[in-house]
C-alpha cells in the first residue's frame, strides 16, 4: 500500500475529516459518484439502468462497524427487504453483505445465523449473496463463517483480498466448497507483516491467485479490478477455461471500461453501494486515486465545478 494511499485511509478516520466530506456540497456530489443514492430505490434504480446496459449488479446496503445488536439486526431486516425488491423485480443481482454490519464484532454468533437466513432468502429468490472481505481483525471470523454457511446453503460467495500473505492457503481451502470467490486487491491499512505493501507485490499477488482461480472449476471466479494488465492476463486465462466466471467493477469507476468488456461479450457486474452510511466506503474510493481527493480539495474552495476523473 502506497504512502498516499495508507495517509488518505489515517487521515479520513479522524472526525473533523468525516464532518468536512459529509457536511459539504463538494463531499456530497464525490459520494454520489461512486454511490447510487440514499435509498433501496435508488440501488434498484441503478440495478435496473445496469441491467438495460446488459450488466449484472450487486447491491451493497452501506454500513460497516456496527457497536450495538439493534443496529445489526435492522440491517438484516433491510437486506431482506433488498432480496424481497429483487423477487419482485427479477433483475440479474446479488447482495453482498458485510460482516460487521450483521453484528460480528458484538457476536460472531448472530453474524453468522444472519449470513444463513440471507443465504435461505437468496435461494428462494434464485440468487446469491457475497461476503465482502473487511479489515484483518475480521479475515479468521468472516471465513469460518463463510466455511460453516456454504457447504449448508452452496450460494454464498466470498472476497479474497490479494495483499493479504495468507491468502494463497484461504484459497486452497475454500475452493473446494464451491459457490464464487471475488478477487481483489484488498482495500484496507494493513501493517507489512501481515500484507504486500508495494503495487508491484500485490500485483504479483493477484496474478498468482488469478491463476489458480481461473485454473479449476469447482468455484466461480469473480476477478474483480479496474486494472487493464490483470484484465488483460483473465482475458487469456479465459481462452482456456472451460467453466464460467465474471468481472467485477465498483459503480462509477472506469465506466468505459466496464462498457469494454461488456461489449466484448465477458459476464460483467457492477458492485452498486446504496444508503446513506457512504462515508467509510468512500474513503477507500479517495484513498485509491490521488485525483479524487484533488477534485475534492478543488471543489471545497470553489476551483472545479466539472466531474471527479
Ligand atoms: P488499482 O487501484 O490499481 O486501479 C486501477 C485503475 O482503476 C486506476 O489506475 C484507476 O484508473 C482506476 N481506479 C481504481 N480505483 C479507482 C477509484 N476509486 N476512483 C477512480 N478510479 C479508480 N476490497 C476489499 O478489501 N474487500 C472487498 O470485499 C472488496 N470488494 C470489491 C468488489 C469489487 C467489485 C471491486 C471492483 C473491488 C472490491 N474491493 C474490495 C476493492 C479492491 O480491493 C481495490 O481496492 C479496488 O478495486 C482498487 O484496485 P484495482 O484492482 O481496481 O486497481
Amino acid at each position: 500500500m502506497s504512502w498516499f494511499t495508507r495517509g488518505v485511509l489515517v487521515a479520513t478516520h479522524n472526525p473533523i475529516s468525516r464532518r468536512i466530506f459529509t457536511s459539504t456540497r463538494a463531499g456530497r456530489a464525490l459520494a454520489h459518484r461512486f454511490v447510487a443514492g440514499d435509498t433501496l430505490e435508488d440501488g434498484i434504480a441503478a440495478a435496473r439502468r445496469l441491467a438495460e446496459a446488459g450488466m449484472m449488479t450487486s447491491l451493497d446496503l452501506l454500513g460497516e462497524a456496527v457497536t450495538d445488536r439493534d443496529s445489526a439486526v435492522s440491517a438484516r431486516a433491510e437486506y431482506r427487504a433488498v432480496l424481497d425488491r429483487l423477487a419482485d423485480e427479477q433483475l440479474p443481482a446479488n447482495i453482498s453483505i458485510k460482516l460487521t454490519q450483521l453484528g460480528l464484532a458484538i457476536d460472531e454468533a448472530m453474524a453468522r445465523e444472519a449470513v444463513a437466513e440471507l443465504a435461505v432468502r437468496a435461494a428462494e429468490v434464485g440468487t446469491t449473496v457475497t461476503i465482502d472481505m473487511e479489515d484483518s481483525r475480521f479475515t479468521d471470523a468472516t471465513i469460518e463463517i463463510y466455511a460453516d454457511v456454504q457447504p449448508r446453503h452452496g450460494n454464498l460467495g466470498i472476497a479474497l483480498q490479494a495483499y493479504l500473505h495468507r491468502t494463497p492457503r484461504d484459497l486452497e481451502r475454500l475452493m473446494p466448497l464451491g459457490g464464487h470467490i471475488r478477487l481483489c486487491k484488498g482495500a484496507y491499512a494493513e501493517p507489512p507483516d501481515i500484507a504486500f505493501q508495494s503495487r508491484a507485490e500485490v500485483s504479483r499477488a493477484f496474478l498468482g491467485l488469478l491463476e489458480t482461480l481461473m485454473s479449476q472449476e469447482q468455484t466461480r471466479p469473480a476477478v474483480a479490478t479496474h486494472d487493464e494488465a490483470l484484465i488483460d492476463r483473465a482475458r487469456r486465462l479465459a481462452e482456456r477455461r472451460r467453466g464460467g466466471f465474471e468481472f467485477q467493477m465498483l459503480y462509477g469507476v472506469r465506466p468505459e471500461l466496464q462498457r469494454t468488456l461488456r461489449d466484448e461479450g465477458y459476464d460483467l457486474r457492477i458492485y452498486v453501494p446504496f444508503g446513506s452510511q457512504w462515508y467509510p466506503y468512500l474513503t477507500r474510493r479517495l484513498a485509491e486515486r490521488p485525483a479524487n481527493l484533488v477534485f475534492f480539495m478543488r471543489s471545497l474552495v470553489g476551483k472545479d465545478r466539472a466531474g471527479p476523473v
